[in-house]
């Protein structure tokens, strides 16, 4: 063993030999080769972070670029189909409309991050005189919320780009109290909505409301409920089931109708049906004519009979119907006191979650316009807003 391990010692030691006559000619070319490699190295780490800061400045900037203009954005990408319309005008009829609204995915969970919003409806025949009111109470609550408004198609709205209504307006069609086209009116509203596929409820407003919290109270309150608020009860009268016509069956049946208040919060399950439907509407444009208001009957009735375990069967629109006649009390500048707020928001009783609560109304009406200044006043320390 040991001889062996001599003999390689040995067999070693003529390579070094060798090496060491070359020793005085190799280090030159090694440096020379070396530097090259090095010099080559950097070049291409040079070249190499150029490309990468090449690419990605492009790639920032075209990203940058596609939030502006959704025609650039990255082909294939999810972000187009799920991005809310970025113009409310669109050229629809409303039966193109309620069929685009209607598409609903299968998957049920989102594979991004959604924050569901609400979406705020104003139906109106114009102006809203409360605007400054409304603003307020959004104030500092972006992406939580969506505003649509449906006015007459001959009113231009005139918001400056700083308000929460600018162009916030649908396109629009005629409707007149207690008609078909009321509903369509809604339908329309609902539907221009359904389009953001960020908007989980759905509040049908009108010009003269107001709401009663602060945005995080109504956010929570309309999140938290298991069931939707759409007025709807049986009123065995002549106001009730008097307007019943016997020609709706066997689709509508008299002890499935219903009576409710225009002003509805929907989930966006329930909205869908709304503009789905194709069996009541019929039924209801023909049959129920004044002195049956379709916009008393029709989404009560409709969704007592489709979903009626997820309907509140409440209204969380306050109004005030104590002073008589067809037209509920509307208040003024002078009513707009302290002692009126503690009428609307205190001693009620109604079922939350199948549990007794003392809130049972988000908003209210109606209101004048002259009413507005006094509610900029008392906003803070009445609404909490
Ligand atoms: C989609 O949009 C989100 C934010 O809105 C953005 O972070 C993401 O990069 C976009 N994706 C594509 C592929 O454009
Ligand atoms: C809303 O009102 C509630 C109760 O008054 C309060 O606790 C909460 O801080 C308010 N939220 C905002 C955002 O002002
Ligand atoms: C209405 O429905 C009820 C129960 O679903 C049934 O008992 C009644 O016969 C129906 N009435 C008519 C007129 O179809
Ligand atoms: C509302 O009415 C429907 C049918 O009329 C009923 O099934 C539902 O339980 C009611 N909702 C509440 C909260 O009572
Ligand atoms: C509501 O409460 C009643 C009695 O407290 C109970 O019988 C019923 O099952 C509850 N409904 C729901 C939907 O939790």
């Amino acid at each position: 063993m040991q001889s062996r391990v001599l003999q390689l010692e040995e067999g070693k030691d003529p390579t070094v030999l060798s090496r060491t006559n070359q020793s005085k000619a190799l280090p030159l070319r090694l440096l020379q080769l070396l530097v090259l490699f090095l010099a080559l190295c950097i070049a291409f780490s040079f070249i190499s972070l150029y490309t990468i800061r090449h690419f990605g400045v492009q790639s920032v900037v075209t990203s940058v670029k596609s939030t502006f203009q959704p025609c650039y954005e990255e082909p294939g990408s999810l972000n187009k189909s799920i991005r809310p319309p970025s113009n409310l005008i669109h050229t629809m009829t409303d039966k193109e409309l309620l069929w685009a609204a209607s598409f609903v995915p299968r998957i049920k969970k989102y594979p991004f991050q959604r924050v569901p919003k609400i979406a705020l409806m104003f139906l109106t025949k114009g102006p809203l005189p409360l605007a400054p009111l409304w603003e307020r109470f959004l104030k500092g609550h972006e992406g939580l919320y969506s505003i649509y408004v449906h006015s007459l198609p001959s009113f231009q709205a005139t918001f400056p780009p700083s308000s929460v209504f600018y162009k916030r307006q649908i396109p629009s069609q005629v409707s007149e109290w207690g008609r078909m086209s009321m509903c369509d009116a809604e339908r329309r509203l609902i539907a221009n909505a359904l389009l953001d596929i960020s908007n989980e409820w759905f509040v049908l407003l009108s010009e003269s409301c107001i709401p009663l919290y602060n945005f995080s109270i109504i956010y929570n309150y309309v999140m938290r409920s298991k069931q939707s608020f759409m007025g709807a009860f049986d009123d065995p009268g002549p106001y009730g089931r008097g307007r019943y016509n016997e020609k709706m069956a066997p689709e509508v049946n008299i002890t499935q109708w219903r009576k409710g208040s225009q002003w509805f919060e929907v989930n966006r399950k329930l909205a869908i049906q709304l503009v789905e439907d194709t069996t009541f509407y019929p039924k209801f444009e023909q049959f129920c004519r004044p002195a049956c208001y379709v916009d008393e009957h029709y989404f009560p009735t409709m969704l007592t009979i489709q979903a009626g375990n997820l309907l509140a069967n409440r209204s969380i629109t306050w109004v005030d119907w104590s002073r008589g006649g067809a037209h509920p009390a509307t208040f003024g500048r002078a009513d707009i006191t302290e002692e009126f707020f503690k009428r609307v928001l205190e001693g009620h009783r109604c079922l939350y979650n199948n549990k007794t609560s003392s809130i049972c109304f988000l908003f209210a009406r109606k209101f004048a316009p002259s009413a507005l200044e006094p509610l900029l006043h008392l906003a803070p320390k009445v609404l909490g807003f």
